[in-house]
């Protein structure tokens, strides 16, 4: 399984840094050349990689970090996603359910990567936060995943797994996904709960 970040702003290098923490391989991507993002790429660690975006999205799985409308952007990188995974880090505050055709934000993501399995997680918690080591005195962070694609959940939790993370599942994107979407002015009420299990 290979990784991408697309977006390496404060989410993309918070996630850099869990990759780097447990030695897996990623690749860096955003709009500048991978000469641009390289020293802190090698600063974060020496398995974070900046490449260029076309390069990026090679990976079977792609995180995106980017800021929410410049999905449509990212996605036309590639002109079939059939076979990636989309992990959605990104949310929509500010952003009215009328943009989004009333769609989820998610599913207004997975429109534009398709034949992608898009699952949405990574985006719940602040970006300093996301970025400390998710195992505390023996404890996990909690991240959430949901996404409409059955299949597409258990890869990404182990990905989590991996990174330090427990992951909790929470079901399709209207309805767990809810929990952790911010759309409007309105935060899911899981956003910025910041919780541990002490098992994985
Ligand atoms: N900050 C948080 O605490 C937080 C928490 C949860 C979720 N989020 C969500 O995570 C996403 C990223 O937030 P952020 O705070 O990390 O933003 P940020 O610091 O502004 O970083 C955004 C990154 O995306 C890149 N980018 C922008 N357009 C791009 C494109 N078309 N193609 C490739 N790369 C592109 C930017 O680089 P270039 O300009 O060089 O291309 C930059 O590296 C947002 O959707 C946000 O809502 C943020």
């Amino acid at each position: 399984m290979s990784y991408a970040i697309v977006g390496f702003g404060k989410i993309g290098q918070a996630l850099a840094h869990a990759f780097a923490r447990r030695n897996i391989e990623v690749t860096v991507a955003s709009r500048h050349p991978p000469e641009a993002l390289a020293p802190q790429a090698r600063a974060i660690g020496p398995t974070v990689v900046a490449k260029s975006l076309r390069d990026a999205v090679e990976a079977d799985t792609i995180i995106l970090a980017v800021p929410f409308w410049e999905h449509r952007e990212v996605a036309k990188a590639l002109p079939s996603w059939e076979g990636k995974t989309v992990i959605d880090a990104t949310n929509t505050f500010g952003v009215s359910p009328e943009e989004l055709d009333g769609l989820p934000s998610s599913a207004f993501v997975a429109k534009a990567f398709t034949g992608a399995k898009l699952v949405k997680g990574f985006n719940h918690l602040g970006a300093a936060t996301l970025a400390t080591d998710p195992v505390v005195e023996g404890g996990h962070r909690v991240v959430f995943l949901s996404s409409d694609d059955e299949d597409a959940i258990a890869p990404v939790a182990a990905l989590a797994k991996h990174l330090g993370f427990a992951p909790v599942e929470l079901g399709k994107l209207n309805e767990g996904g809810a929990l952790v979407h911010a759309r409007g002015r309105a935060w899911g009420p899981l956003i910025f709960q910041d919780l541990f299990r002490k098992e994985l």
